[in-house]
């Protein structure tokens, strides 16, 4: 595979993702999913039933390129309201296909061939093949275990002449690290001293249980330099629907609307009039998602913990990773390959977001997204594996 000549082979992964085969592993083997990140319950019945009266009313054909007036006021007012930023809903926000097309066609707007792309590993998979599909390259500095902290040597010592991006997800998949005001201060330094564009992955905004959201684009120098995306899947637990955004000064919005345009040039015409409905849904509810979340979260990491896994630090997304080395197991690509079989769980090796493999084969990222009895079930079965 890696002498095909085809643009797919430099894909990370080469093939269909590791969600895909493990989502797959957990239908074929009636196992528990912990391993994708989707909800297993519906978000807020307001923004369900807008979606169900946008379709009856007939809202189903082809929206404006940049998304729904309604749905961009409604991301403008979000980020006004929740961070204090100003933006102008006709030329400062543009609608997608999900944080996933907006990521892409950032790099694909801004990235030439040989360009570099800085960002922490271990990082979310669309990150490497994105960058990949413009002919960039990525460098990576590494969040380190126990803490997920870095060394900001690593990060300075990343940047070069053909630096164009620095792209930061916070809060952080897989790790569940909420990035500090400290380290979020010094990346925007770099990127002010180096005069970089920051491309801010923030699709975890509002699932933070420890900790803050500070958005790097609030932090001195970045409002004109930071790409700001995010997305309804995360927030309002419909993770099929799709509907991202973009957040930047115009002339960065205008490239990457072109490249969107391209790729899927409209999306989700139904479903952006509900995400309009979600953004402006009272701060309590906001709050009670997270709050809600939080709780999973905290089942899940003590029962990991009880059956004896290293639980490592998380403050926010929908994960919660562990150290499989307390079982004198190594190789998480294999315990998850096998644990199916083994008790009837499905969760993701870290891995996969790592280019430094040793750094990330014993960690397994497990999802929280699910309700409390499948939690339960799922931290029973890996009791039996203990047993056995
Ligand atoms: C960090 C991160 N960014 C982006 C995405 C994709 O978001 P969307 O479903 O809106 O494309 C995910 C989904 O898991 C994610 O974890």
């Amino acid at each position: 595979m890696a002498d095909s000549p085809y643009l797919a082979s430099r894909l990370h992964g080469f093939g269909t993702t590791i969600f895909a085969e493990m989502s797959a592993l957990a239908v074929a083997k009636n196992a528990v999913n912990l391993g994708q990140g989707f909800p297993d319950t519906d978000g807020p019945v307001e923004v369900f039933d807008a979606a169900v009266t946008a379709i009856r009313a007939g809202q189903n054909q082809y929206p404006p390129g940049i998304g729904t007036p309604e749905l961009r006021a409604a991301i403008a007012a979000h980020r006004l309201h929740w961070y204090g930023q100003s933006f102008d809903p006709d030329t400062e926000v543009l609608v997608t296909a999900g944080a996933t097309e907006a990521i892409a066609a950032t790099i694909l707007a801004l990235c030439e061939p040989g360009d570099e792309v800085i960002t922490f590993e271990p990082y979310y998979d669309s990150y490497a093949a994105s960058i990949s599909m413009a002919g960039a390259q990525r460098r990576v500095v590494q969040l380190r275990t126990p803490d997920w902290s870095f060394d900001p040597d690593a990060l300075r010592d990343a940047i070069t002449p053909r630096t164009k991006l620095l792209l930061l997800n916070s809060p952080h998949n897989p790790t569940g690290k909420v990035f500090s005001r400290d380290e979020l201060a010094l990346v925007a330094r770099l990127c002010v001293d180096h005069d970089l564009v920051a491309v801010t992955d923030e699709v975890y905004e509002h699932l933070v249980f420890e900790g803050e959201h500070l958005p790097l684009a609030n932090f001195p120098g970045m409002a004109d330099r930071t790409i700001t995306i995010s997305s309804a899947g995360k927030t309002f637990s419909c993770t099929g629907w799709k509907i991202g955004w973009v957040c930047a000064r115009p002339d960065l919005v205008a490239a990457v609307r072109t490249a969107k345009q391209f790729l899927t040039y409209v999306n989700g015409a139904p479903f952006q009039p509900a995400v309009a409905v979600g953004l402006g849904l009272p701060d309590d509810t906001i709050r009670g998602i997270g709050a809600e979340l939080g709780a999973k979260h905290r089942r899940l990491s003590h029962g990991l913990a009880a059956v004896g896994f290293t639980v490592l630090p998380s403050h926010g997304t929908y994960f919660v990773t562990v150290d499989i080395r307390a079982f004198g197991e190594t190789d998480g690509l294999a315990f998850c390959r096998t644990l199916p079989d083994r008790c009837g769980v499905v969760a993701v090796p870290s891995v996969v977001f790592y280019d430094d493999k040793d750094a990330g084969s014993p960690l397994v990222r497990f999802a929280c997204c699910k309700k409390p009895e499948v939690i339960d079930e799922a931290v029973d079965r890996l009791t039996q594996l203990v047993a056995r």
